[in-house]
């Protein structure tokens, strides 16, 4: 982040960077240029909290103008050295990086071969030191800038300052996020508002190949060539307060606990008296919805497999054939797309890098794109022909909770506009779904409560080493979402898998004790899913397999068989997920908290990958 404007610029970043920590939190770094023109910095690896303990004991002097950054680390491991900010001129300029230059290598070599030296393995220092190089010429930072970039390749925000010119604070971007905040008297910029949220709620959105020079009073942005462009302001949608822990013992806690109202937020006024509206389709035009011929969902990690679960109802309710993949592998393999496809892209964060990269790669190929997103004007919104917002609130803790229930009532609402549109479902079809779909956040909300259970669950199970999670229809995705936030949060081994798949292999891991989640299909569903899954709970239990099974209330088949029974309320079956899903989140949380870890900031992990 960077800030311009009265002497606090030291405590505006450290509060920013608080905010923004979720992002990456390998090491942390602050420069400043304090009161007497003298620019300072002091930059630690580990968690932010190191920089601040740092700073407590040894203050750096408080100013108008400061630049601040956590990392994630690509290019060098987290070590004080790599951490940002770098610097060039002799010291005189800072510099922080989001994102890749891809061709770091090639300029580092040049500027050793003229007699350079480097402090760090970072592909960032090489922008330092050029923009220092160029400083020294033309005296201006923004100037300086925008000839370097010029010459980088790859995804970059990159923040700058130079202590002979106070008050300024220059940005470029280029595929990263970066957006200003336009506060009184005070400027401020961020990778995204939670940065600035505090101090101002006017926020502008920086266009990719752009540069903003930000001073106290006054917000310039041009192209990179230099060429005024015309921005837009947004308001943020929430405050301060959203972003804060709010009296729990972790975000996640926190937003375990919002998943009946980012599911009821995201369906308001879109789910009413039994129909759905979704009038942000309009900018894709209902003669184009009615004539695609495919559906390509695109997404990472937790998103993917709120896809996977759009899949199953999209198709089932609108007959468009579905496929999911993952963005990264989509982009890089000649897919078949035209202008008779429909790509949905689903990211919280709307900055996924290699979300992004697919989602260009399909509007570029004629491909119509939709995209299912929380963060209001993020990158990936905008280079969408549609968006639909998710609107859980914002959310901070690394692993996706009420977004990924607030993902799957958007794709439901995707799925049953559809099937409006072309007519494959009948009025009242469409109205019993949607009654369903109106009644999830308060059966989410009593499954929360129920699950009370499960803390304890999660202690018997520190020392445990693998657990397995099988489910089948929307029970599998649950089951690979249950193994990802058991891997991400506790460092366990876990799998998830269809449960008609495990005689194929999988029961071969099945041995006396081995821990396996089931997702238990309803009783009352059809497709006699509920007796199959019930067979193979007694196929593990005679090999030996300890049984939680995640079943519907009053479910008596299950109950001889299972070691534990996690209840859920009645719902049809392509609504299970949302309910089956709450305990395993509950269960990943409780069991990374009793081994003693960082819920929130899970190892390696950064909630936003804004790389390839
Ligand atoms: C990271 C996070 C995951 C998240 C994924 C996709 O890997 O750790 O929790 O599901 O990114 O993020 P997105 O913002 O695109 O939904």
């Amino acid at each position: 982040m960077g800030y311009v404007g009265d002497n606090k610029s030291l405590e505006v970043l450290l509060g920013g960077l608080k905010r923004l920590e979720y992002r990456g939190y390998d090491s942390a770094g602050v420069a400043v240029i304090d009161a007497d023109g003298h620019l300072g910095v002091r930059k630690r690896s580990g968690k932010l909290k190191v920089l601040t303990d740092d700073l407590a004991a040894d203050p750096l002097g408080n100013g108008a103008t400061g630049i601040g950054h956590t990392r994630w680390a690509t290019h060098g491991g987290p070590t004080d050295a790599n951490a940002h900010p770098h610097l060039g001129d002799n010291g005189k300029l800072a510099l922080i990086h989001n994102g890749i230059i891809e061709n770091f290598y090639d300029l580092k070599r040049e500027l050793l071969a003229e007699g350079e030296t480097f402090t760090s393995e970072t592909d960032t220092e090489v922008a330092a030191i050029l923009v220092g190089r160029e400083f020294q010429k033309t005296h201006d930072v923004t100037e300086s800038l925008r000839r370097v970039v010029a010459r980088l390749h790859g995804a970059f925000t990159l923040l700058v300052m130079h202590e002979d010119q106070p008050g300024v604070v220059v940005g470029a971007r280029r595929n990263s996020p970066l957006v200003i905040g336009l506060g009184d008297g005070e400027n401020f910029l961020g990778s995204d508002v939670a940065a600035f949220v505090e101090f101002t709620q006017r926020a502008v959105a920086i266009g990719q190949d752009q540069i903003v020079t930000i001073r106290p009073d006054s917000v310039e942005v041009t192209d990179f060539i230099g060429n005024p462009v015309e921005t837009e302001e947004f308001e943020i949608a929430w405050d301060v307060s959203a972003a804060d822990k709010g009296g729990w013992s972790s975000f996640m806690a926190k937003e375990i606990s919002e998943e009946p109202e980012a599911v009821a937020n995201t369906l308001r006024g879109r789910a009413v008296n039994g129909t759905v509206h979704l009038p942000e389709l309009e900018s894709i035009g209902a003669a184009v919805l009615a004539d695609i011929d495919r559906i390509i969902i695109i997404a990472c990690g937790t998103a993917a497999y709120a896809g996977m679960l759009g899949k199953y109802a999209i198709e089932q309710w609108s007959r468009i054939p579905v496929e999911v993949e993952l963005s990264h592998e989509f982009r890089y393999r000649n897919p078949i797309i035209n202008s008779r496809t429909l790509v949905v892209s689903i990211s919280q964060s709307g900055e996924t890098m290699d979300t992004l990269m697919a989602v260009k790669y399909a509007t570029a190929n004629d491909a119509r794109v939709l995209s299912i997103c929380n963060t209001q004007g993020a990158t990936i919104a905008r280079e969408s022909h549609a968006v639909v917002y998710t609107h859980a609130g914002p959310e901070v803790a690394v692993a996706s909770t009420k977004a990924f229930v607030a993902q799957i009532a958007a794709l439901y609402l995707l799925g049953l506009h559809l099937a409006t549109v072309r007519g494959t479902l009948s009025a009242g079809e469409i109205a019993e779904n949607v009654a369903e779909l109106v009644a999830i956040p308060d059966k989410i909300a009593e499954v929360i409560e129920s699950a009370k259970v499960i803390p304890q669950l999660a202690h018997w199970m520190t020392d445990t080493q693998s657990v397995l999670f099988l489910g089948r229809h929307v029970g599998f995705p649950v089951a690979l979402e249950g193994a990802l936030k058991l891997k991400e949060l506790a460092y366990i081994h876990a799998e998830g898998f269809a449960a008609g798949e495990l005689k194929h292999g999988p029961i071969a891991l099945i041995e006396p004790g081995q821990i396996v989640f089931v997702v238990v299909p309803s009783p009352r569903g059809t497709g006699s899913l509920h007796p199959k899954v019930v067979s193979n709970i007694q196929e593990i239990r005679a090999r030996g397999a300890r049984v939680i099974a995640i079943a519907e209330k009053g479910d008596a088949a299950v109950l001889p068989f299972a070691d534990e029974v996690i209840p859920i309320p009645l719902a049809a079956t392509l609504f299970e997920p949302f309910l089956a899903v709450v305990p395993l989140h509950v269960f990943g949380m409780e069991l990374a908290a009793a081994k003693g870890l960082d819920v929130d900031q899970p190892r390696n992990l950064a909630k936003s990958v804004t790389v390839e």
